[in-house]
C-alpha cells in the first residue's frame, strides 16, 4: 500500500461534538487533544514521515475570548505532556505559524518542545498554531526581498525555502473532519497537488481506525500532478 509522506489534517468538529452532548466547547477541544494523541501513534505506526495538524489559525482569534484562553491553556498543558510520548516514539516536534502574537508562555513551551525533540529522527509532528497560509506566503515574499533577491531569482524554490515548512515535502493527503468542504487558509502552497479526504466524522471521534480508512482511500487514488 502506498503510504503518503506528508499528511495534513484540519481538525474540525470539536464544538459540534461537545454540543451534541450538551457540553461546553472547551470540553470538545479537550477530547480533541485525546484524538491528537491517538493519531500521533497511528500515524507513526503507519510510517507517515510528516504529520501536520491545524490547531489554531490566525483567524481563530475572532472566537470568544474564553474559548481562546481555554485553547491556549490546553495547548500549554499538552505541549508539556507530549514530551514523554515524543521521546518514546522518537517523534520530532515542529511549530508552523507565527510565534508573534501568541502568549509568552505558549511561545516558551513551543520552543522548549522543539528544542528537546530536535535530535529525534522519527516522524515529524508539525503543529500549526497561529498559522495562516496567506501570512506565511506574504512573509516568504518579504524575506526574498530582504535577502536582496532579483526578480528572476524569486523562484518557486526560493519561496518554498522561506515558508515555515521549509525542507518539508509537499502535502500528499489533506484530511478534513466534520464534513466542511473548505481549505480554511491551511497549507495552500504545500497542498497544491494534495489528495483531499473529507469525512463526516467529528474530530474527537477521528482515531486510528478512521486514519487507516483515509490511508486506504489515498492508496487507491491515482495521482497525476497535472499530467494525464
Ligand atoms: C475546530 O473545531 C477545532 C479547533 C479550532 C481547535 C482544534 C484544537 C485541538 C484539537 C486542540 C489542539 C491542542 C493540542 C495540544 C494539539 P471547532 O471548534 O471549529 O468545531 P465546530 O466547527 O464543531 O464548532
Amino acid at each position: 500500500m502506498s503510504v503518503p509522506h506528508h499528511v495534513a489534517i484540519i481538525m474540525d468538529g470539536n464544538g459540534r461534538w461537545a454540543g451534541l452532548r450538551g457540553w461546553s466547547r472547551i470540553k470538545g477541544h479537550k477530547e480533541g487533544v485525546r484524538a491528537v494523541e491517538d493519531i500521533l501513534d497511528a500515524a507513526a505506526e503507519a510510517g507517515i514521515q510528516h504529520l501536520s495538524l491545524y490547531a489554531f489559525s490566525t483567524e481563530n482569534w475572532k472566537r470568544p475570548s474564553l474559548e481562546v484562553s481555554g485553547l491556549m491553556a490546553l495547548l500549554r498543558m499538552y505541549l508539556r505532556m507530549f514530551l514523554p510520548k515524543l521521546r518514546r516514539k522518537g517523534i520530532r516536534f515542529h511549530h508552523l505559524g507565527s510565534l508573534e502574537g501568541l502568549p509568552e508562555g505558549v511561545q516558551r513551551d513551543i520552543r522548549a518542545l522543539e528544542e528537546s525533540t530536535a535530535d529525534h529522527t522519527g516522524m515529524v509532528f508539525h503543529l500549526a498554531v497561529n498559522y495562516g497560509s496567506r501570512l506565511e506566503i506574504t512573509q516568504a515574499a518579504r524575506r526574498c526581498v530582504e535577502a536582496g533577491l532579483q526578480p528572476d531569482e524569486i523562484t518557486e524554490e526560493a519561496i518554498a525555502a522561506r515558508l515555515w515548512t521549509a525542507g518539508t515535502p509537499d502535502v500528499d493527503l489533506l484530511i478534513r473532519t466534520s464534513g466542511e468542504l473548505r481549505i480554511s487558509n491551511f497549507l495552500l502552497w504545500q497542498a497544491a497537488y494534495a489528495e483531499f479526504y473529507i469525512t463526516e466524522c467529528l474530530w474527537p471521534d477521528f482515531r486510528g481506525p478512521q486514519l487507516r480508512e483515509a490511508l486506504e482511500a489515498y492508496a487507491n487514488r491515482e495521482r497525476r500532478f497535472g499530467g494525464i
